[in-house]
């Protein structure tokens, strides 16, 4: 049996790829920071919590993260813990960083001490490219980094640091650059969980407007299912590498509201408002990713497009706000 430990099983992300290597075989092990809220650590895991082994761990505590990698004894490790909203970044770089950069390193130093044959795979981000685009509008493996947010910067090193220990130690780590993944499970304060389930609200009468930022940047959103197959898939290619994983079509924001509050029989100009407070003192503009590298090398392909993961989005949202 393959032992896989998750760091950030309770995420978005950890969740689909735990369900994931749990139907492949796999011993599942994650690691979940300490809530006051015991709930709040697990609920997106529920459903398997027999299935899959549980510690506490941090990636700003290196002896925690030492401990269960010594009691997991893993094959393969997925680093997908981190403070993950961008905006946030803004108002907490110090533990965003201490958390997305010095914790991989943590990680890193961990595995070199203890299990060096270890694969480890890192979540990068397209944050790291900040407004950098190639010519043709995409952003690949080669595209320059210039990142634009605390969050991006400390993805940045990480991303360079795992870079670092493959090539100086001969570590097998491999780095997703993943563009932005959605599912019913998305957070709420992040853009297409926070438009579905408020327009949802919306159609519904709970709420009569929604507060948004800006509404003119592009992003490339896939779905996190999809997402999750890419990350264990570039785990199992020979060689470490980087790979860019996205859907290669953009969307405005704009478009995500039209989209949404349309599959609800609503114009979202009605309804949605500019607030300040959701504006960034600095915003990546758009984003559109080139994942032929994944493709051809690896064979990966989507399942969903950017609609389907909506409509998936609207219905767990509709039948939420409907039970409340
Ligand atoms: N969250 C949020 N809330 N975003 C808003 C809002 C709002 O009210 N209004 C407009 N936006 C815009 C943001 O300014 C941004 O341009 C876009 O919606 C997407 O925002 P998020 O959903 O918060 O995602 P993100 O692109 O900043 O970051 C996500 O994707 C990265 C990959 O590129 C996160 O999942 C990161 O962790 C991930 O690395």
């Amino acid at each position: 049996m393959t032992n896989a430990l998750i760091t950030g099983i309770g995420g978005q992300t950890g969740s689909y790829l735990a369900e994931f290597l749990l139907e492949k075989g796999y011993e599942v092990w994650g690691t979940v920071k300490r809530n006051s809220v015991a709930e709040n650590q697990s609920y997106r895991i529920n459903h398997i919590f027999e299935d899959v082994h549980l510690e506490y761990a941090d990636m700003t505590d290196m002896s925690s993260l030492i401990n269960v990698i010594q009691k997991s004894d893993p094959d393969e490790i997925y680093n997908l813990a981190a403070q993950s909203h961008v905006r946030v970044s803004f108002d907490q770089p110090i533990y965003t960083a201490q958390v997305g950069a010095m914790g991989v390193l943590n990680l890193l130093e961990a595995i070199r001490l203890t299990s060096p044959y270890v694969r480890m795979y890192q979540a990068s981000s397209s944050e790291m490219f900040g407004n950098s685009i190639d010519e043709d509008g995409f952003q690949r493996e080669t595209t320059p980094m210039h990142p634009v947010s605390p969050y991006g910067c400390s993805k940045l090193f990480a991303h360079n640091i795992c870079r670092n220990y493959r090539h100086s130690y001969g570590m097998h780590v491999s780095c997703g650059i993943l563009f932005n993944h959605e599912s019913p499970r998305r957070g709420s304060t992040f853009v297409t969980a926070k438009v579905v389930k408020g327009a949802v609200e919306i159609a519904n009468r709970l709420a009569f407007k929604l507060h948004m930022g800006n509404l003119e940047s592009t992003r490339d959103w896939s779905h996190a299912k999809d997402s999750a197959r890419a990350i264990w898939t570039i785990v199992q290619h020979v060689e470490p590498d980087d790979f860019v994983c996205a859907s290669g079509v953009s969307h405005s924001v704009r478009d995500l509201c039209k989209y949404v509050f349309l599959r609800l029989g609503l114009d979202y100009e009605d309804f949605v408002r500019l607030d300040e407070k959701y504006l960034r003192p600095e915003e990546l503009l758009d984003l559109k990713g080139d994942c032929t590298k994944l493709k051809t090398t690896l064979g990966w392909e989507p399942e969903y497009t950017f609609e389907t993961m909506l409509d998936e989005m609207i219905e767990y949202w509709e039948e939420r706000v409907t039970i409340k």
